[in-house]
């Protein structure tokens, strides 16, 4: 434990796998308390197990971030546990590559369903979590974007892409609504993450299609994005709010 966030209150949803599983082991390496907000209780339970072998304190929380009503109940459970709440991280997100696609081919519910968890998922985390922090006064948001987000480059991904792309503007109104309170609100851009989400794609040829993009030349691990998220939420990033952050190998660049 080297303790850039000691004794800070977190917590991250889609915390169960992937990104967010990093980050809420790298939270409670950094010496923070993580509520551990994910759909798949099983692998949250599995994540919470390695943090508390580790010596950290977790609490597993199942929420869907689409349901208004969980995801009040599991922050108000983690804020009235540990008195406070320091660190949000709206971070659950899916990609759908069998369902999504372009728009011609693309059906209205998989859209709104894909928007409804990626974009109103963060906005609902968002708005419990920043309560939370109000009532704390003050504290940090993380919230995960993608560069699908900012360039067409996920042709067939429309529906994902169109999601990641209103988070942008979601972090900049929340940077700026909540400034003078105490509450700093960034983002994350992972790049492509050797994450389950990712499972869809084909090896060698997709993938070595996507390396090619990238000019580390490589995929970058849940790991990478998570030391990102770690700085953001910790007082080392004192004078940042509103920012977005790439740990993306430099594809965003480019
Ligand atoms: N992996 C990448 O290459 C990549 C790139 C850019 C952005 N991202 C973004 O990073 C975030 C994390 O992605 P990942 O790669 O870790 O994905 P992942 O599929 O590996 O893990 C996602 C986690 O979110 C949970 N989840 C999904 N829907 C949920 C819901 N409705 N409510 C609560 N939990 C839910 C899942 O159970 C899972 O534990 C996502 O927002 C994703 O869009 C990922």
């Amino acid at each position: 434990m080297s303790g850039r966030i000691e004794g800070k209150r977190a917590i991250v949803t889609g915390a169960g796998m992937g990104i967010g599983r990093a980050a809420a082991l790298k939270f409670a390496q950094e010496g923070a308390k993580v509520g551990l907000i994910d759909l798949n209780e099983a692998a949250a339970k599995q994540v919470a197990k390695s943090i508390e072998d580790q010596g950290g304190e977790a609490l597993v929380l199942r929420a869907d971030v689409t349901d208004e009503a969980q995801v009040t109940e599991a922050i108000g459970s983690a804020s009235r546990h540990w008195g406070g709440l320091d660190v949000v991280v709206a971070n659950a997100g899916v990609l759908w590559a069998n369902q999504d696609n372009r728009a011609d081919r693309l059906d209205v519910e998989v859209w709104r369903k894909v928007v409804d968890i990626n974009l109103t998922g963060i906005f609902i985390t968002c708005k419990h979590g920043i309560r939370a922090l109000l009532e704390s006064g003050g504290g940090a948001v993380v919230c995960t974007a993608s560069p699908t987000g900012l360039f067409g480059l996920a042709p067939g991904l429309d529906a994902y892409s169109s999601s990641k792309a209103g988070v942008y503007g979601l972090i900049r109104v929340l940077a700026n609504d909540y400034s003078k309170e105490g509450i700093r609100v960034n983002g994350v851009i992972p790049g492509y993450t050797d994450t389950p989400m990712n499972d869809y794609v084909q090896r060698p040829e997709g993938h070595e299609r996507i390396v090619a993009t990238i000019p580390l030349g490589r995929q970058g691990t849940a790991e990478e994005v998570a030391n990102v998220m770690c700085f953001l939420a910790s007082d080392e990033a004192s004078y940042v709010t509103g920012a977005v952050w790439a740990a993306d190998g430099g594809m965003t660049a480019i």
